[in-house]
């Protein structure tokens, strides 16, 4: 069968709640949590190939509407992500039908490491290519059963929208979708990425060393069980009230790198009606009123040393998608 060369894309995620149980048994510590997908995107394009290998090249994203730009210092880093772990490449393994291949190129725009998913988007893309370029005819069910044992982050990145997700993200619903370009109901975020990367579990190692589980109640949660209606209820609600975001990790990650609380305390003092963790960090978001706020702010803490960059971004996004070609993306 000849097979074409196809293209998928799949959004980063930022929480907008995380709440976090005491580790169980295997060393996972339960979650509550509402993911929020949004405008930062990862593409990966499918080429016939007899063995399936992975490329990763990175670029930046422009201010919104614009387009992202290559950059080779970038991509020189990220080929360290093209061995075997790679999850774009996870995802392929998991459905490519026997002694097929694929060439798999991840054009990356969302920070490595950085508490935002980026991963979880590759396999999330990945698969809703691969399912078009095998010829699958996997549905919605089976995508969403596939990602789950990918990454506990996948669903939401195939969904899309805001979702809630308990355990260990793996039991995932939405709660509302998706689009595919900002409306005036978008919120719009500063997403602040650090220099240096925080290991997920160095902050759940130091989650459990502050002993930061039940620390505060929020309404009838059970981390990983449950979160609150009424919590739920104003996370849809538009305008998004900064007040009602919270991160449990954020204490933890904080602890580790000081210098987060600084990125906090600079976002709120220059007008972000929220400024928190994103995941398990190094991303920091401010919540803002719109793109020129955004885009005002990114520039401020830019400015502060330990900042590598900043982007306007805004969410709820649409899932993973394909699409017809790569955006018109400049190579300089
Ligand atoms: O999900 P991921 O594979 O990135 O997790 C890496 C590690 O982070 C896990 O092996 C575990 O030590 C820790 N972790 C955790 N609880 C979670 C997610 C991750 O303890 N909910």
């Amino acid at each position: 069968m000849s097979r074409e060369a196809t293209v998928a894309s799949a959004p980063a995620k930022v929480n907008l709640v995380l709440l976090a149980g005491a580790e169980d048994a295997e060393g996972y510590h339960p979650l509550s949590t509402v993911f929020e997908a949004v405008s930062l995107r990862e593409y990966v394009s499918l080429e016939p190939a007899e063995e399936t290998t992975v490329r990763t090249i990175g670029y930046r994203p422009g201010a919104a509407g614009e387009e992202p730009l290559f950059d080779a210092l970038l991509t020189r880093r990220l080929r360290e992500l093209d061995g075997r772990e790679h999850l774009a490449l996870k995802a392929l393994r998991a459905v490519a039908p026997r002694g097929s291949g694929a060439r798999v190129t991840v054009h990356k725009t969302v920070p490595v490491a950085g508490g935002m998913a980026g991963g979880s988007a590759d396999a999330a893309a990945a698969l809703v290519a691969a399912n078009r370029f095998f010829g699958l005819a996997l549905t919605d069910a089976e995508l969403l059963e596939v990602g789950a044992k990918l990454g506990a982050d996948v669903p939401a990145c195939i969904s899309g929208g805001i979702s809630l997700g308990l355990g260990r993200g793996d039991r995932m619903r939405r709660l509302e979708p998706g689009t595919r370009l900002p409306t005036s109901a978008s919120q719009w975020w500063v997403a602040v990425e650090a220099k240096e990367g925080l290991s997920t579990p160095r902050v759940f190692q130091e989650f459990d060393r502050l002993a930061l589980h039940g620390a505060e109640s929020r309404g009838d949660s059970v981390p990983g069980e449950s979160l609150d209606q009424d919590l739920i209820a104003a996370l849809t609600r538009r305008p998004l009230d900064g007040a009602v975001l919270v991160n449990e990790l954020e204490p933890a990650a904080f602890s580790l790198r000081p210098e987060l609380g600084v990125t906090a305390k600079a976002l709120r003092r220059a007008g972000a009606s929220a400024a928190l963790l994103s995941g398990s960090g190094p991303t920091m978001l401010g919540l803002t009123s719109g793109p020129q706020e955004a885009q005002n702010l990114s520039h401020l803490v830019t400015q502060l040393p330990w900042v590598r960059r900043a982007t306007a971004i805004w969410g709820p996004a649409v899932g993973a998608e394909l699409e017809t070609a790569l955006p018109g993306w400049t190579h300089r």
